[in-house]
């Protein structure tokens, strides 16, 4: 407002000012915890839902702290926050109750807002003939246009939406009622052509929408154009001393208010978006004039609500709207300030969207509103492939590039995390979605499912390695059970990956002098479990399976198989210490250590005395199985990002 406070003014305020009683309107003191003599109150916080008293006034000090959600400041920063004004205004409200008269302007910014004030009112008249206009015989075409998109007369009234006549009649009646010529001009609603003839109306044959600032004063106007073919279907108004196109929004005030009632702010592409929202009950709607949400208008949103909806058309434009957004957003994030995304249907805006299916389709979409990190997620990640580690490296600077942008280091370290825990759904699906682990049952292996064929394997091969020592490591023990006492402690330390595993080794552990090992574990798990262990080609093959009762060969196997086992599983506390580290944003180091990590296990895995028909190169020049060499790409692929899986 060019208006600036002389020196001493706030703290006048401040002390003219009584916190508890400010807030007092507010809230309802606790009467008990409160000690009103020492200003010292207490009441349950008006910033978060809560039954007991954690949010505590210091009326001396002029502070307020919630101890339960961490709001703190003061009077002006109170009266923000809850009235949902700006700056200005907080003081405005405040210096009022305290008996206070705002100081005079400066005198050149009183004559910049005196010259404001007259384009302003200019606009006013504008707004009331286009609005006249649009009742007028010549407006047919538009009041049937109105109509057909569902715009009564209610709605009209509420949008003040009004006709913009052909020819130059604005210009006609603003002159007609003296007003000058050039003020019309500077208030952009007339331009004069640069062949000096006479000026003529910006907006000629078009709906018009008022755009107001936050206190209701008229700015500029958008008009849209009811014939298909013309030359742009939308105008809006130029840039003028009253409107900067990247510093308002449209329906601003109003959303204000709504969002400050607890509305969710809603931010969506266009002025038809807003009204078709706002009509639909969606109260807190923006949108941006004309050009691409700006960081000014993210700073206007995040004054409003901590977490503004952005709502975007479903289609390439909208996505790319969206991302650069993010981009935009990523540096300015402080705590508590996200933005979330609504992707609209391919080829449906919110209008569209609500006329079709009504308001539940959007709330709906609402409810499932994508936070800003899954976004960038998966806009580094969808639909690409990354089948090498050059590739997947490059995505690993590629995400720590974006959150390196972040600023706020406690945001920065978040958004780390969130990045690490959806490698971690990735990578072990199994364990993530299902919880525990135990209770999965396990698909036999040679019979995949689809989708877990063209999932690369990832991290469930790493599981079926696993799965398939610990088979080997039980039926070389069900065939030869003497070795049981000699491995007891391993068997006994060994964590099994589904249930049937576990209740195996309990039978196995559970074994009595000459007990039949098979008809235990076969009255524990029943018959098919026990079959399903035995028929695993791994097992099948298996040499101490092949000969039962040799207690060498069973030695020799059941070892090595333990010994993979704690290789693989070491491995994975890598793979978890890596991906901590990424939260933390560190460097190609993390690839680089996994792959050396991976190594070291492929040498600790080379089968010495597995079945050795298929063999294959490996990394280092060695010959390792088939069987091995996947395991290995497969680590590989762990450590890297694969399409999430719907
Ligand atoms: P859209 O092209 O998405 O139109 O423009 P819309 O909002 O769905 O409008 P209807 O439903 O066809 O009437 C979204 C916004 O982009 C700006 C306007 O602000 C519009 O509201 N725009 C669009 C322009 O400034 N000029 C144009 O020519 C088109
Ligand atoms: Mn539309």
């Amino acid at each position: 407002m060019g208006m600036s406070l002389p020196p001493g003014f706030l703290d006048e305020l401040r002390s003219r000012t009584s916190l508890s009683q400010v807030v007092g309107r507010k809230v309802i003191w606790d009467n008990r915890k409160s000690n009103q003599g020492k200003g010292d109150m207490w009441a349950p916080c008006p910033f978060h839902q809560e039954k007991t008293a954690s949010f505590h006034v210091d009326d001396r000090k002029g502070f307020y702290y919630c101890f339960g959600c961490h709001a703190k400041g003061d009077a002006i920063s109170f009266v923000r926050e809850t009235e949902n004004v700006d700056f200005m205004e907080a003081i405005e409200i405040l210096a009022r109750e305290a008996g206070m008269t705002m100081p005079a302007r400066d005198p050149q910014a009183a004559q910049k807002a005196d010259r404001r004030g007259e384009l302003a009112e200019i606009m006013e008249q504008a707004v009331k003939f286009f609005r006249l206009s649009l009742n007028q015989q010549a407006a047919g075409a538009a009041r049937d246009y109105l109509a057909r998109r569902g715009l009564d007369a209610a709605a009209q009234d509420r949008f003040e939406l009004g006709y913009a006549p052909e020819g130059n009649a604005l210009f006609a009646h603003l002159t007609g009622k003296g007003i000058d010529p050039q003020k019309i001009i500077d208030a952009g609603l007339a331009a004069r052509p640069d062949d000096g003839r006479a000026p003529y109306d910006r907006f000629r044959g078009r709906i018009i929408f008022p755009i107001r600032d936050p206190r209701g004063r008229c700015i500029s106007l958008g008009g849209r154009a009811m014939d298909p073919n013309a030359r742009a279907k939308y105008l809006n108004g130029p840039e003028t001393e009253l409107f900067d196109k990247g510093r308002n929004l449209y329906w601003h005030g109003p959303a204000r208010e709504a969002a400050g009632k607890g509305q969710p702010l809603i931010v969506a592409e266009g002025y038809m978006d807003v009204i078709a929202l706002v009509q639909a009950g969606f109260g807190a709607t923006v949108a941006p004039l004309g050009t691409a949400i700006t960081e000014d208008q993210l700073r206007l949103l995040w004054r409003i609500a901590d977490e503004p909806v952005i709502a975007l058309d479903g289609d390439k434009a909208g996505l790319r709207a969206a991302h650069r957004v993010i981009d935009l957003a990523l540096p300015l994030l402080e705590a508590g300030k996200s933005l979330r995304f609504v992707i609209l249907p391919e080829g449906q805006d919110p209008d569209d969207l609500i006329r079709a299916s009504g308001a539940g389709a959007m709330q709906k979409l609402l409810d499932q509103a994508q936070p800003m990190v899954q976004l960038l997620w998966s806009r580094e990640t969808e639909g690409q492939v990354f089948d090498s580690p050059e590739r997947r490296a490059a995505l690993d600077k590629t995400l720590r590039d974006k959150i390196m942008t972040i600023r706020d280091p406690s945001i920065r370290s978040h958004y780390g995390q969130a990045i690490k825990d959806m490698r971690w759904h990735l990578f072990n699906p199994r364990r993530a979605r299902g919880g525990a682990m135990q209770s999965r049952k396990w698909q036999a292996p040679g019979t995949p499912q689809a989708s877990t064929k063209t999932s690369l394997l990832a991290a469930s091969d790493d599981r079926v390695q696993e799965h398939l020592r610990e088979a080997v490591i039980l039926a070389s023990l069900i065939c030869t059970p003497e070795l049981i006492e000699e491995v007891e402690p391993q068997l006994e330390r060994m964590e099994c990956s589904d249930t049937d595993h576990d209740a195996i080794r309990g039978a196995l552990l559970g074994l009595h002098g000459d007990d039949d090992a098979r008809a235990v574990v076969a009255a524990r798990v029943g018959e098919d479990a026990l079959e399903n262990l035995m028929r695993i080609p791994h097992v099948t093959i298996c040499p101490a399976v092949r000969r039962p009762g040799d207690l060498e060969q069973a030695r020799l196997t059941v070892t090595e198989a333990f010994g993979k086992l704690a290789a693989l599983r070491g491995l994975n506390a890598e793979i978890a210490e890596a991906e901590e580290e990424l939260s933390g944003v560190a460097d190609e180091a993390v690839t680089w250590r996994l792959r050396q990590a991976a190594e070291a296990r492929n040498r600790a895995l080379r089968s010495q005395q597995e079945d050795k028909a298929t063999y294959d190169q490996g990394p280092n020049g060695l010959m390792i199985d088939r069987d091995e060499r996947s395991a290995f790409d497969a680590l590989l692929n762990k450590i890297t990002f694969t399409k999430p899986r719907r």
